[in-house]
């Protein structure tokens, strides 16, 4: 049986409340769910597999976000079959090892703050382990979109046309039980997985989405700058108005 789906839509037998009712979601309001959707690598649960039913349904939510002239040119690579996941695995492998090296690294940045670069070692850590383990993740899904040219002044309608979608599929997973994790090293040999996955030259990928149950209860809101940093280091500059708008304090308008 091939496991590898590529698909652009889905059976219209599964009406939108039959899927619902499938599976229940864990009690967790908007905010909580907005706020805990975290990157899971070193608890991805490697050995549980995942029905893909469930993926089905988290891909069904994602299908509801927008897309410039309500085009939905997306289109989702669904990849479960194991020797297919181990060649990913290993481009990704290869990808993460370049990346740890060089100076964009997550590890590397921040070095002058002490407190933020040892986040940003924990993450490199992370990281690294999920790039040992990509090809181990049950299922990987590629969003993809219809690109045959990536000129400049198309960029915000294209990828605003489908990474929107592939959020909401993590979010859906989230609520889900499903722990996922936003990925884009792969894209340095994203025309080798192409080829790989027989997807169309000008079909372009938006991300790599590992997915999988996740070991643990729970996940917290992550720490974040803006409340951290000075107050001038988060000033919007409005174009028009030429004032300065604290993020910190949006009620005060200061002229620059
Ligand atoms: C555009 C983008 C690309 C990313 N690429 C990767 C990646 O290739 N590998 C990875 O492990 N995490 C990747 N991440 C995840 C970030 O490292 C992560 O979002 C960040 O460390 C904050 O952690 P959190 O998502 O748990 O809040 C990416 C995130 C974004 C938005």
């Amino acid at each position: 049986m091939t496991t590898l789906r590529y698909c652009t839509s889905f059976d219209t037998s599964h009406t939108w409340a039959a899927i619902m009712n499938l599976m229940p979601t864990l009690p967790l309001t908007p905010d909580e769910l907005l706020t805990t959707t975290r990157s899971v690598r070193k608890r991805l649960d490697l050995t549980r597999p995942v029905p893909l039913e469930l993926i089905r349904e988290c891909l069904e939510v994602a299908l509801q976000a927008p897309s410039a002239s309500n085009r939905q040119g997306w289109q989702w690579m669904v990849i479960t079959d194991e020797s297919i996941r181990r060649v990913i695995g290993d481009y990704y492998r290869q990808a993460v090892e370049s990346y740890l090296k060089s100076p964009r690294s997550a590890t590397a940045l921040f070095a002058d703050d002490p407190e933020r670069n040892a986040v940003q070692r924990r993450v490199g850590e992370s990281v690294a382990y999920l790039g040992e383990h990509m090809g181990d993740v049950p299922v990987l899904v590629i969003p993809c979109i219809s690109a045959p040219n990536l000129r400049a002044g198309s960029q915000a309608g294209l990828w605003g046309s489908l990474l929107p979608a592939a959020w909401s599929y993590m979010l859906a997973a989230r609520a889900r039980g499903l722990g996922t994790a936003w990925t884009t090293l792969h894209m340095r040999y994203e025309k080798e997985i192409s080829e790989l996955l027989g997807i169309p030259a000008d079909i372009r990928h938006g991300a790599l989405i590992p997915t999988a149950y996740y070991l643990g209860d729970t996940f917290k809101p992550a720490p974040r700058q803006p409340g951290r940093r000075p107050p001038h280091q988060h000033l919007v500059k409005t174009p028009t108005c030429q004032r300065w708008w604290s993020l910190e304090q949006p009620q005060t308008l200061t002229t620059r």
